[in-house]
């Protein structure tokens, strides 16, 4: 492992070409001896990014109380669709962009990965343990891998290739980690911080289990969907209705019984296996107050930290318009699609291996595949024909604790 990280010369690749790539590849590329390659599979946005930083600068903007208050012109090195280019030499390659798309990734750039790589989902998303064995075998347990619960900022794409907008950072953030059998390239504990900059502080400490387990929209955003449209009528409605800020005494209820039965969950783990760390699993209500007490003014109880949570401002319901202008609920979206697949039933499947009912998960993941018209649940079970989607541990044929632990 290096010992001064600090010093050493850093080599990134990060994967994706939306909002998170835009805003890291300038951020990092500022950072001291640092070369970013981008790695985007994506139709022709390799050509279209590298053509644009061949024409001129490439801008990220920083904006606090939605005042611009700082902006970093540097570039990255290399913005490539070609993995045989991005991936030789590099120390850490990092996912930045849905999870949805890992996979075809992993495949990717599998051929050019080397014993020592630091493979790091940012986020990574529920789950994202389980994959990378089934897809580089062998090579799996030779990198190291790196999760973390969320993106350190909040940011939009300007204009593609050239300009991003990062509208907040966050203060903190949790990650887990498992280090590979071969000397990790770079210190895992310390190189992602030194990608980022000094915002958010990151934690990384603990089994890779925590971060699925606090892939925390895998619950928040599918009891908020359920508790608005179980018990909908069918009427189109006027306007889009407020997602976090119009959540029902019930919902949030819903909510703080999935975030507990979580929390049961990993205590059963650990109490099973008293190695395993995942105590920075923590209650719902609790995490909104780590990341959000700032922008909370009433956090007395989950319900009304959602209802008076400002970072929510404005934000409603995925809706379609109908042809007379009223609006109706859109199930195709992330909040009913991505963490249901790689969050839900990920959860739900763990749960399912270590034997602890979880009721409330069940209730809301079971209403949500029938919207989708998916089968995962079946009887009970994870078996439905569809969980070959998900990155549910049955996917995997993983089957005990220890393997799950053991990944
Ligand atoms: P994004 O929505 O900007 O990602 C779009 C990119 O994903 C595309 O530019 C393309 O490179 C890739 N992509 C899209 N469809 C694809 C396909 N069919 N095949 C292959 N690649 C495809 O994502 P963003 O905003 O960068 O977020 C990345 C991750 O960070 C997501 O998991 C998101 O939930 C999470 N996140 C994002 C935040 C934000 O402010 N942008 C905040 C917190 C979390």
């Amino acid at each position: 492992m290096s010992a001064d990280c600090g010093d050493s010369k850093v080599t990134l690749v990060i994967c994706g070409g939306g909002n998170g790539a835009h805003a890291w590849s300038g951020i990092a590329s500022s950072q001291p001896n640092t070369e970013v390659r981008v790695l985007t599979l994506f139709r022709d946005e390799a050509q279209r990014w590298s053509d644009s930083l061949q024409k001129g600068d490439f801008t990220v903007s920083f904006y606090q109380n939605g005042e611009k208050c700082s902006e970093l012109k540097t570039k990255p090195s290399l913005v490539t669709n070609d993995p045989a280019k991005a991936i030789p030499g590099s120390d850490v390659i990092a996912f930045v962009l849905p999870a949805f798309a890992h996979e075809q990734y992993l495949h990717a750039i599998k051929p050019f990965m080397e014993p020592g790589m630091i493979l790091v989902g940012l986020p990574g998303q529920a789950g994202f343990e389980f994959q990378p064995k089934a897809i580089l075998g062998d090579l799996s347990n030779q990198i190291t891998l790196v999760n973390y619960e969320s993106l350190p900022w909040a940011t939009r794409l300007n204009e593609f290739g050239k300009s991003c907008d990062v509208l907040g950072t966050k203060n903190a953030m949790m990650g887990a980690l498992k280090i590979g059998s071969a000397t990790p390239k770079q210190d895992p504990y310390t190189v992602v911080q030194r990608l980022i900059g000094e915002k958010p502080v990151l934690t990384t400490k603990g089994h890779l289990l925590t971060v699925t387990m606090m892939s925390v929209n895998a619950y928040i955003h599918t009891s908020i969907v359920y508790d608005k449209w179980a018990e909908w009528d069918g009427k189109p409605l006027d306007e889009k209705p407020a997602f976090y800020h119009a959540i029902s005494q019930d919902g949030a209820t819903l909510l703080c019984n999935a975030s507990e039965e979580v929390l049961s969950l990993t205590q059963d783990i650990m109490q099973h296996s008293p190695g395993t760390d995942l105590s920075g699993t923590i209650h719902i209500l609790d995490w909104y107050k780590k990341c959000y007490a700032p922008e909370i003014e009433d956090a007395s109880t989950l319900y009304t930290a959602l209802r008076t949570c400002k970072v929510y401002n404005g934000l409603t319901h995925p809706m379609t318009k109908t042809a007379d202008g009223k609006w109706v609920p859109d199930f195709t979206n992330r909040y009913t699609t991505e963490d249901v697949m790689f969050g839900l039933t990920v959860i739900r499947g763990i749960a399912e291996i270590v034997g602890m009912a979880t009721p409330k998960i069940d209730k809301i993941l079971t209403w949500t595949q029938e919207k989708l018209g998916k089968k995962y649940l079946v009887d009970g079970k994870l078996q439905g024909e569809d969980v070959k989607e998900t990155r549910a541990p049955q996917r995997y044929g993983l089957t005990s604790l220890q393997e799950l632990i053991d990944i």
